[in-house]
């Protein structure tokens, strides 16, 4: 968490997610998305191969309680890896405090210091934006499902960043072989 937005939430700790998070995860998704969230495009996503990282991921804890999350997996572009972001979520009585933004700069920088070289999200530009992200040009890039292209978004952590990557989303494949 930022240090500005650290002092308007003193209370809240991000971490990355225990398992009891974990389980706390449907309930707070159901409260800060509706139920519209499993037609998403990203949904999609998430179900084909894209493979969750603990360790990237991380929660925002007012004392016990999960008030917000940002999870972040691993998946291909085409035939490079990156990273997708989401879902992203901050229960509606704990929003517009700096919550979702210091979630998003956690995982980044998580990202970053694991040698991550891009991250690519479906989002608010007006959200995101701030922080680093720019829609990717149009076409370049597919998911498994309609998405407005104007909300496909993604940024570089690396040198390599986002250069050269296009193509479809889909499944985590490791590099090395089998
Ligand atoms: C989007 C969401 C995660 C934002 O969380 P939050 O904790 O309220 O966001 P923050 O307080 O950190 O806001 C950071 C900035 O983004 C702005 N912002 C907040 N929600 C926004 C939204 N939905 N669209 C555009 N800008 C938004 C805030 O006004 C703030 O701007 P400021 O720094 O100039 O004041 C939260 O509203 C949410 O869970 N929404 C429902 C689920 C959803 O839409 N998730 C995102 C899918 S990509």
């Amino acid at each position: 968490m930022t240090a500005q937005s650290l002092s308007r939430n003193a209370a809240v700790r991000l971490v990355a997610p225990s398992e009891e998070a974990l389980a706390a995860l449907p309930a707070l998704l159901a409260a800060a998305f509706g139920p519209g969230r499993f037609a998403k495009t990203s949904e999609r996503v998430r179900e084909n191969g894209a493979r969750l990282d603990l360790g990237l991921s991380r929660v925002a804890l007012d004392g016990t309680r999960v008030v917000g999350c940002c999870l972040v997996s691993h998946v291909m572009v085409g035939e490079d890896q990156a990273l997708f972001l989401g879902p992203l979520a901050v229960h509606p009585h704990a929003q517009k405090a700096g919550i979702g933004a210091a979630l998003v700069t956690a995982s980044l920088q998580a990202a970053q210091r694991v040698g991550a070289d891009a991250v690519i999200l479906v989002g608010a530009p007006s959200f995101f934006e701030p922080l680093g992200f720019s829609a990717a040009p149009k076409g370049l890039i597919s998911l498994p499902g309609p998405v407005d292209p104007a909300r496909l978004l993604w940024t570089g952590l690396s040198p390599k960043g986002i250069k050269g990557l296009s193509g479809m989303v889909s499944g985590f494949r490791d590099a090395s072989p089998p």
